[in-house]
């Protein structure tokens, strides 16, 4: 008879405080269910044993949501320290954390996410991660050389629809991708409410067409070779200004074999509220033998209750993304595979600090850095995708519209070329 393998296991409870820096609607939706439930029950991993995860403290603007969500969790979180700005994060690292969240508005990622390397703590970075190539370069080289991990938040790879799709893709079924849509459209809630703050001179591709520039890029590999994209304004901010509510993005893309794919994602978010769901997500990709769509809102649920859909109940609804429940059992739950994606990184650096002895650290480091979904390393091609959208967007607005970023140019690594000019503008120098 075979003989059943026991993997080592270890009985020893260890610690992880965490960090939050930003405690707006993402804090609210995937995060708080996360550490509330770690809370509860910890992690459990053969490799690592039982590791406690406590929400250590936390930073953000004011400090207003931090306040009023302490006195409404009450004991379903640890008692976190709150710093409000200014310098915010820094207080937090001083406070004493293992690894920090940041989620604040896009364009300011960076500066967190800098201190949180430089103090030698692991991060994991909502998305987009950050919006140039430089500040990429200069995160990855920090975060290698204070041996931390430094992750992107990408829970879209955690849908099982799109984790069926790579699975035909990297089992060879569907056959070389040749074009495809993707499309995403939020509430206008979004933008004129829940972003106030935050939206002048933003844009939506930026904001949600990377959950599918990941996606693509992720799913179907080959190197990046162009980017285009058009837009339209007038709703959140004048018909002239550099604030979007709409966003068209086109990738081009080569693959080793010489054949080529391109993509097209449409993003916006001035889509009326009383809209059937959520967020409108739908993909369409056709390979050499087959097509695949796929849906959000359609997965099979249609639901109508008076005085509710769809404001406070949406008609269509994701349960997967993140659901409340209460299951079979009789507990209340919060889960989904937006709050899957943040244990999985809890595990991550959990295994990095104890899944083994001291001296094997930096082996498991590096192999929790190789995964490509997530590690802020295996992100060029998306961040190159970004910068140049956001440079096409910023030529639009100041009166030079269809330009088109090429990647690997020989004047450089990412290039702008506006029609009408024979002078490229480099965007980027070393190679994509
Ligand atoms: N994974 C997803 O599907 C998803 C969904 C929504 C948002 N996001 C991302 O999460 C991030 C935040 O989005 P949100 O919807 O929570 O935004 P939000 O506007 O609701 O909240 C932003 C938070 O950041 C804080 N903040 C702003 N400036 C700060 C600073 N300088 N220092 C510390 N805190 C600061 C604010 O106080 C607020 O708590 C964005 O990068 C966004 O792209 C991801």
């Amino acid at each position: 008879m075979e003989q059943a393998t026991t993997p080592p296991r270890s009985l020893a409870v260890h610690r992880l405080r965490a960090g939050m820096v930003g405690m707006g609607m993402i804090f609210d939706e995937t995060y708080r269910p996360f550490f509330e439930t770690a809370r509860q029950r910890g992690l459990y991993d053969p490799r690592f044993g039982l590791c406690d995860i406590e929400l250590a403290a936390v930073a953000s603007k004011t400090g207003s949501r931090a306040a009023a969500y302490k006195a409404a969790a009450g004991g379903r979180i640890a008692d976190f320290r709150s710093f409000a700005e200014p310098d915010s994060t820094a207080q937090l690292l001083a406070a004493g954390v293992d690894f920090v969240c940041v989620a604040t508005p896009d364009d300011r990622h960076y500066e967190s996410s800098r201190a949180v390397l430089d103090a030698g703590k692991h991060l994991l970075l909502e998305k987009p991660s950050v919006l140039s190539l430089a500040e990429l370069d200069a995160l990855d080289q920090l975060a290698r050389e204070r041996q931390v991990l430094a992750k992107v938040v990408y829970h879209k790879l955690f849908d099982p629809d799109h984790k069926k799709l790579r699975t035909f893709v990297h089992d060879g079924l569907l056959k070389h991708v040749n074009n495809g849509y993707c499309s995403l459209l939020e509430p206008k809630q979004i933008s004129g409410a829940q972003f106030a703050e935050w939206i002048v001179g933003r844009n939506p591709g930026t904001y949600v067409a990377v959950h599918y520039i990941k996606l693509i890029d992720f799913t179907f590999g080959g190197r990046l070779t162009s980017v285009t994209c058009s837009g339209q304004r007038g709703l959140v901010g004048p018909a002239d200004g550099s604030t979007w509510d709409s966003t068209q993005l086109r990738l081009g893309y080569r693959y080793d074999d010489g054949r080529e794919a391109a993509f097209d994602i449409h993003t916006s978010w001035v889509t009326p509220d009383n809209f059937p769901g959520y967020v409108e997500q739908e993909v369409q990709f056709r390979f050499d033998n087959g097509v695949w769509n796929s849906h959000s809102r359609k997965r099979g649920v249609e639901c109508t209750i008076e005085g509710h859909t769809p404001f406070t109940v949406k008609t269509t609804m994701n349960n997967h993304y993140n659901g409340r429940f209460v299951e079979p059992t009789g507990e209340r739950a919060q889960r989904g595979y937006g709050i899957e994606v943040l244990e999985q990184f809890a595990r991550e650096a959990a295994y990095v600090e104890f899944g083994g002895a001291a001296v094997d650290r930096p082996r498991r480091l590096d192999e929790m850095r190789g995964f490509a979904y997530n590690d802020l390393g295996a992100e060029r091609q998306v961040v190159a995708a970004v910068q140049g959208m956001e440079a096409i967007l910023a030529a639009h607005a100041a009166g030079r519209p269809n330009c088109v970023v090429h990647v690997n140019h020989p004047a450089g690594g990412l290039v702008l070329l506006e029609p009408g000019s024979a002078q490229p503008v480099v965007l980027y120098g070393p190679s994509v």
